[in-house]
């Protein structure tokens, strides 16, 4: 069968493919340790999954305009607007399905053939294959492992060419854990503009920050504004209210362009759910709880932060990895670990699953197979227990 150029590369999602896997391998009743997964383990606040149901059994059933409804849209721009200092317009607000549909807008919408647009690695998997789509070419470039992999200037400079339009950058980072202080993000922000290149920032994990007494991480709306060009930034309720699965995500930009998603919306997928708009709308706008439910799992995820890296320490010394500030992983080095069969990290990874029933995700999903990406959206039991397994193949192997 032929298909068309569109998908010529598409590949599915990686981290997708090992949870599934290690969904069958439980469902074949084996003891399995699922710490492949990017979500958190917590349920969604009951007053904003209240709000979902109230919003069902209130006829909030019908198709939405595509953007969103207006009351989420301003709501968003207002929390929006707190956390700038200065107003953000409602009209750039564009409600998604999830901030996956938000970043392949931006990519469908901003890059084409011919184009370049550097992507920050390690990066989230998805990146990469959204560029593709839009038929452009990612270039992926790492910052230097002692500084968390975190990109500067000089590495931008250094793959930057004429073709480069755009830049994807993710902080906190899935998968590293490293977060962008607010004078690193602006100096790659200055170079953005300075350079005419798209900045789209996704601060999807901004909530879940574990230094500065747990208070969000710098984002491009602390940047001063002079030092802000053309940008993206997209966010949403997956994963600092625990909402995967409603499928809800939103980009902030320009009113020009947050009208051409939005017509891109239109005729793929429409609006995404209404019941999700009526529960998201519940947690931009009931701030007081929303920041509650926030801080607690943060907390939540702190405590773990603490313990993975303790245990790490204690049963795994030779294992480097680098310190996670926040969202909920830990990335940590095996090609030491390597031998025989085993010759990245893709194979270390199902050996481990294989013999030890602890799912992983390989580094080859984020660019790099000599390293792999554990979530600790975990109990502290399973947490410890993955580990114990671990350090036990490790000493097997
Ligand atoms: C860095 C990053 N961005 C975006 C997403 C997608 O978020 P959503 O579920 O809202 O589409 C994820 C999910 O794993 C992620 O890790």
């Amino acid at each position: 069968m032929t298909y068309s150029a569109n998908i010529e590369r598409l590949k599915p999602s990686a981290t997708i493919a090992v949870s599934t896997l290690a969904k069958k391998l439980k469902e074949e009743g084996r003891d399995v340790l699922n710490l492949s997964a990017g979500e958190p383990d917590f349920d969604t606040p009951a007053f904003i999954a209240d709000a979902g149901v109230k919003g069902i059994r209130g006829g909030q059933t019908r198709y939405t305009p595509p953007p969103g409804i207006p009351a989420l849209r301003k709501a968003i721009a207002a929390r929006l607007t707190e956390r700038a200092g200065r107003p953000m317009d409602w009209t750039g607000v564009v409600v998604s399905a999830g901030a996956k549909q938000a970043l392949f807008n931006a990519a469908f919408c901003l890059f084409g053939p011919g184009d370049e647009v550097l992507v920050a690695a390690p990066y989230w998997t998805t990146y990469p294959d959204l560029v593709m789509i839009a038929r452009a070419e990612p270039v992926v470039v790492f910052g230097k492992q002692s500084d968390d992999f975190k990109l500067t200037v000089a590495d931008l400079e250094a793959a930057a060419t004429k073709r480069t339009r755009g830049l994807i950058i993710n902080s906190p980072s899935n998968p590293s854990g490293a977060v962008y202080s607010l004078e690193e993000l602006t100096a790659i922000a200055a170079w953005c503009k300075a350079r005419k290149v798209w900045l789209i920032s996704d601060e999807i994990y901004r909530s879940i920050n574990h230094d500065q007494g747990g208070a969000p991480a710098a984002g491009l709306l602390d940047i001063p504004e002079a030092n802000l060009g053309d940008f993206v930034l997209v966010d949403g309720p997956s994963k600092s209210f625990a909402m995967t699965g409603w499928r809800v995500g939103f980009s902030w930009c320009v009113t020009e362009l947050a009208k051409k998603f939005a017509d891109l919306q239109s005729q793929i997928t429409s609006n995404t759910s209404a019941p999700a708009q009526a529960a998201s709308l519940e947690a931009y706008t009931n701030v007081k709880a929303a920041d509650a439910s926030v801080a607690e799992m943060e907390v939540a995820f702190r405590r773990r932060r603490d313990l993975v890296v303790k245990r790490m320490k204690e049963l795994l010394p030779s294992v480097p990895f680098v310190y996670p500030h926040g969202a909920f992983y830990l990335y940590f080095r095996v090609d030491q670990l390597f031998g025989g069969d085993i010759t990245n990290a893709t194979a270390w990874c199902s050996k481990l699953l294989q013999a030890e029933g602890v799912a992983f995700v390989p580094g080859g999903a984020f660019g790099d197979d000599n390293w792999v990406r554990m979530s600790y959206a975990a109990s502290d039991e399973t947490i410890e227990e993955a580990l114990r397994r671990m350090a036990r193949f490790v000493k097997g192997s």
